[in-house]
């Protein structure tokens, strides 16, 4: 008899699963402070959750593609409703997107580190994924990005702020890249926390094979409702349409989306948390002598703790027995010893100052 792992195709067998085992750990374990997975760790405001539970009442209707939300979020962007396709959080669209462009065999440029699902996504695909290191000090190489791009490349991945490094990815070295036309995805899933927000989203007119993705995970704390967009040339958006499932997203993410879009004051109030947060976890960091934060744009901190000589497998596990579960950063293409911490409400990031010290204090004494 043939083993039904016979039949599964060559490039799903050796794709690596994208484990969400971790969300798991975490949800039966709630009195363990989440700072591993950048979520926005303020809750939904009040008008939201009204919004969701009206919608609710209408649950047993299948949702559209949500005209309403996609017009606002394409005009606030200089195009239209016709420029946006939303996804069941970024994460499908970044799936829609790559079954899209990418065949078995074909290349996907992603400079690392970054977020990992370009990657995972890629492979499931059949693509072949073709890495380029960012340089020792985080910042991107460009002449490595541009050489890597062969006759074979269908699609480059960009992310600006990066996750996990929290910087902004040169304009300069974008259109680098975008005079090479390739289709080329530009992920804002934190661009409304930067310093001084500024969206790339209007370079879609100039460059049609440009795509931006954003999301309501990160600055609107909606990542348990999965909600994502992208912003593209309409002409790409209906094949998008094509290869995303109809219902792809549900009326109460749609709702919950567009009450967050109308809560000012509740965007203010998490942009301040987090800028507040980011800046305080880095400048404690800093002040102990061999360890370094790196400066962010998003709502996390990536750090270097390879002073304390552990694996940050190592480091995960003591601060997670110490209540505190933080992302170890050695399997994202990061030298050991690189943790990447989610900013919390302040008393959150105060406890972490707290724990990370007394456990570097333990580790010195061992
Ligand atoms: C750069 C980047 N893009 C996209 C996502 C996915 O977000 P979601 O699928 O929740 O929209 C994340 C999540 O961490 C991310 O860091």
């Amino acid at each position: 008899m043939n083993n039904i792992t016979d039949f599964v195709v060559p490039w799903v067998k050796s794709a690596e699963p994208y484990s969400d085992k971790h969300m798991d750990v975490a949800w039966a374990n709630p009195e363990i402070i989440r700072m591993m997975s950048n979520e926005n760790l303020l809750t939904p405001s009040e008008n939201v959750l009204q919004a969701i539970v009206e919608a609710a009442r209408l649950g047993n209707l299948y949702p559209g593609s949500g005209p309403e939300l996609r017009k606002k979020l394409g005009e606030a962007a200089g195009l239209t409703g016709e420029h946006v396709v939303l996804g069941n959080g970024s994460t499908d669209v970044i799936n829609f997107v790559v079954h899209t462009f990418v065949s078995p065999g074909a290349e996907v440029v992603i400079p690392v580190p970054t977020f990992p699902m370009y990657e995972a996504r890629v492979k499931v695909a059949g693509g072949t994924v073709v890495q380029v290191p960012m340089k020792p000090d985080f910042t991107w190489d460009i002449e490595m990005i541009l050489k890597a791009v062969t006759p074979k490349t269908k699609l480059i991945f960009t992310c600006s702020p990066n996750n996990p490094t929290g910087n902004q990815f040169p304009l300069e070295d974008l259109k680098r890249i975008l005079a090479l036309g390739k289709p080329t995805f530009f992920d804002e899933a934190y661009y409304e926390l930067e310093n001084e927000v500024e969206t790339r989203a209007p370079m879609i007119l100039e460059y049609p094979h440009m795509m931006v993705n954003r999301t309501f995970s990160k600055a609107f704390g909606l990542a348990g409702l999965r909600i994502g967009y992208i912003l593209c040339d309409p002409a790409l958006a209906s094949y998008f349409n094509r290869v995303r499932f109809p219902w792809n997203v549900s009326q109460i993410a749609i709702a919950a989306a567009l009450a967050a879009l109308d809560d000012k004051a509740d965007q203010e109030l998490k942009r301040k948390n987090v800028i507040l947060g980011r800046e305080t976890i880095a400048a404690e960091i800093n002040k102990i002598p061999g360890f370094k934060a790196l400066p962010s744009e998003g709502n996390f901190v990536l750090i270097d703790a390879s002073a304390l000589g552990e694996d940050s497998l190592t480091i995960r596990d003591r601060m997670a027995e110490k209540g505190i579960y933080i992302r170890p950063m050695s399997g994202h293409n990061m030298p050991m010893g690189f943790i990447r911490i989610t900013v919390g409400t302040p008393e959150q990031n105060k406890l972490f100052i707290q724990t990370f010290k007394q456990y570097i204090r333990e580790t010195r004494e061992k």
